[in-house]
């Protein structure tokens, strides 16, 4: 496994040329698994340091019946992105961000994170070794999935005593099947996503298991996601299962305040410079589910959903006219509305090179 880095090394000095595509169906990829060529893998013994990590071929792993992870949920994931230039550059989307979120949900799961240089390098290096299924420009991107686990074996409630680190990546295209058309969202008011004091605003694997329930119902209804209200009022918009939620009247945009229920988004975090800085007022703040009566426009933001327009119902009560035209936020430079664009990688902020320099 260790050659493979060697190897990659000897390729060229320069990492962020990688014209070789995989020979796939481009113009019909969903969000669903492609086996891809390495994962990247580094363990965490009870000295709290991560090893060096290697790239080892993608496939299965072996783990004790006992891990934290599988007895106890003490898990987390990241979910970020790489995309191809149309001068073959691969660029990764503030891999930063997904390195700090990591750390902070580590702590509140009593586990110890990779440094976020390791947690870069590793990102950087599963990308470069498996660059050929990097989708062209404009077919998709790379999704990027690390995955921190209580891997040593426990009985009793505790912390594992080991833990493992592991980056896999797979070709994506549209998250929804709706594709750029708006999602239809049901407000779910018998589910709750999360509770104050709980690990909402982590990105820990129950979180998504605990709203697969709530997404079937849904599902088996024609709608494509669920949009969830606090578990106190229920009244107050939380999140989607899968992505954050923006409510748009006029040059407002509003959102609901990270405030340890729902998941501080990176790209709810982009769209909220974005916005700030093409001059729209950003409110982040409870925002009521009444209000989506008043919207103007809905969107979704998350790593896999991107930016998706929405179309909400809520309380049995027909479609209501909110539908997003929002992508890369921008005003128009003439006629009504908004202008379309998309929030790939053509954005500055924070975009890096996949470079190992
Ligand atoms: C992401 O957007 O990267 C996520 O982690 C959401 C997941 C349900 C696909």
């Amino acid at each position: 496994a260790r050659g493979v880095r060697r190897c990659e090394a000897s390729l060229a000095s320069d990492y962020t040329k990688a014209s070789e595509v995989a020979d796939l169906d481009w113009e019909n990829l969903g969000f669903g698994i492609v086996q891809t060529d390495y994962m990247y893998i580094a363990k965490c013994g009870q000295d709290g340091n991560f090893s060096e990590g290697e790239m080892i071929p993608f496939g299965p792993i072996a783990l004790n019946p006992s891990s934290g992870v599988l007895n106890y949920g003490q898990g987390l994931f990241e979910g970020l992105k790489a995309y191809r230039t149309t001068d073959d550059s691969i660029l990764l989307f503030r891999p930063e961000e997904n390195a700090l979120r990591m750390r902070t949900g580590a702590e509140r799961m009593c586990m110890p994170a990779p440094s976020v240089e390791q947690f870069v390098d590793a990102v950087k290096q599963t990308v470069l070794t498996n660059k050929r299924w990097v989708p062209p420009t404009g077919k998709g991107s790379l999704y990027i999935r690390p995955l921190l686990m209580g891997s040593g074996a426990v009985l009793g409630l505790a912390p594992a005593p080991e833990y493992t680190f592991i980056i896999f990546v797979s070709p994506v295209g549209n998250y929804f099947k709706e594709g750029l058309a708006p999602i239809n969202l049901i407000v779910e008011d018998k589910f709750h996503r999360a509770t104050p004091g709980g690990t909402g605003s982590v990105k820990t694997i129950g979180n998504y298991a605990s709203v697969l329930m709530a997404q079937k119902i849904a599902k088996e209804k024609g709608y494509s996601d669920v949009l969830y209200l606090d578990a106190v009022h229920k009244k107050y918009l939380e999140e989607v299962s899968s992505c954050n939620i923006f409510v748009v009247k006029g040059n407002v945009i509003s959102t609901p305040a990270v405030k340890g229920t729902i998941l501080p988004g990176i790209t709810r975090k982009s769209i909220i410079d974005v916005a700030l800085s093409k001059g729209f007022q950003v409110e982040e703040r409870l925002v009521s589910v009444d209000e989506l009566l008043e919207a103007d426009e809905v969107f979704c933001t998350g790593t896999a959903v991107v930016v998706s327009p929405g179309r909400i119902c809520w309380q049995q009560r027909s479609w209501y006219r909110v539908s997003a035209a929002i992508y890369f936020i921008d005003k128009p430079a003439d006629g009504p509305g908004r202008r379309l664009a998309r929030l790939d990688c053509a954005t500055e902020l924070g975009v890096i090179k996949c470079s190992s320099s």
